[in-house]
């Protein structure tokens, strides 16, 4: 019998480093174990309402005494902390970081890592991967029932690389009423079905006024999506210094309609 051969440091190192990568890949999925459903906010186009109906779903779940956790990966341009108004980051306990809480909700956001608001932060595919990678390793969400993921706009590399690592359950697509952001919508989805990912349902904002409406409505039979509900144009968004849901009777019963057909949809996929 042969004795086995002892490794050169070569393979010494490939071995290290598929191990490491294993481990990583269970840290994870155990981080990700206790959390409920993963919903994405998310339009090819930016500056749609994203980061505003990816907060406000997120404080009125937790009103509804939810357990919420929401996760800014906009990775280049965070900035659900400022909407919600944070200045303290994550408390470190041991290896783990504990999210801070507002409102309610456990907020994750890469602007936490900044060193001033300002900066631009340039990443690549890999690095986004890592950057959310050590996110989910390290912080203590506990188990909430929803975590809101907001993420960047565009089809490029960076939000793809988002909705790759954090294997999202479903996406709520938000759109504007005019042509060409449903135009842009209408992309968004199919580059979620082409991922084979699930698309939970649409979200109409700035509705009425001067951009009309309807074209939430029309997107959402078009792609034979549900339909979540719209959200109007309202002065209380920019007004406030809160979340607008939380502000306002109208726009929160506007996202407590839109929690109700999300959670029914929810419902429909994870019975399938
Ligand atoms: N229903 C609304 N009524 C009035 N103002 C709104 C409404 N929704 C969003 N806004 C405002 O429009 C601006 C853009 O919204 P938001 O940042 O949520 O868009 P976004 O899609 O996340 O943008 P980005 O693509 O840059 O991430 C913000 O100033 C926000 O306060
Ligand atoms: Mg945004």
């Amino acid at each position: 019998m042969t004795s086995p051969r002892k490794l050169t440091p070569q393979e010494e190192a490939r071995l290290a480093q598929v191990r490491q990568n294993f481990q990583e890949r269970r840290r994870v999925t155990e981080s990700l174990e206790g959390i409920g459903t993963r919903i994405g906010v998310y339009s090819g186009k930016g500056g749609v309402g994203k980061t505003t109906v990816a907060t406000n779903l997120a404080v009125i779940l937790a009103a509804q005494e939810n357990d919420v956790a929401l996760f800014d990966c906009d990775i280049d341009c965070p900035n659900v902390t400022r909407v919600l108004r944070i200045t303290e980051g994550p408390v470190q306990n041991g290896k783990k970081l504990i999210p801070p809480s507002r409102f309610g909700v456990k907020v994750m956001s890469m602007s936490f890592f900044q060193e001033n608001e300002d900066e631009a932060i340039v990443w690549r595919g890999p690095m986004i991967h890592n950057a959310i990678n050590q996110f989910l390793q390290t912080t203590e969400w506990g188990d909430p029932d929803y975590m809101i993921v907001d993420l960047p706009p565009g089809t490029s590399d960076a939000p793809l690389t988002v909705m790759q690592t954090l294997n999202l359950d479903g996406f709520v697509i938000v759109t504007t009423p005019q042509e060409l952001a449903v135009l842009d919508a209408k992309r968004s989805i199919n580059m979620i079905k082409k991922m084979n990912l699930k698309v939970f349902g649409v979200v109409e904002n700035l509705s009425g006024g001067v951009f009309g409406t309807g074209g939430g409505q029309a997107l959402a039979e078009e792609m034979e999506l549900p339909f979540l509900g719209t959200t109007e144009m309202r002065a209380v968004y920019t007004n406030s210094k809160r979340p607008a849901a939380l502000e306002s009777d109208e726009v929160a019963a506007e996202y407590a309609a839109i929690a109700e057909r999300l959670k029914a949809q929810i419902a429909v996929e994870k019975a399938d």
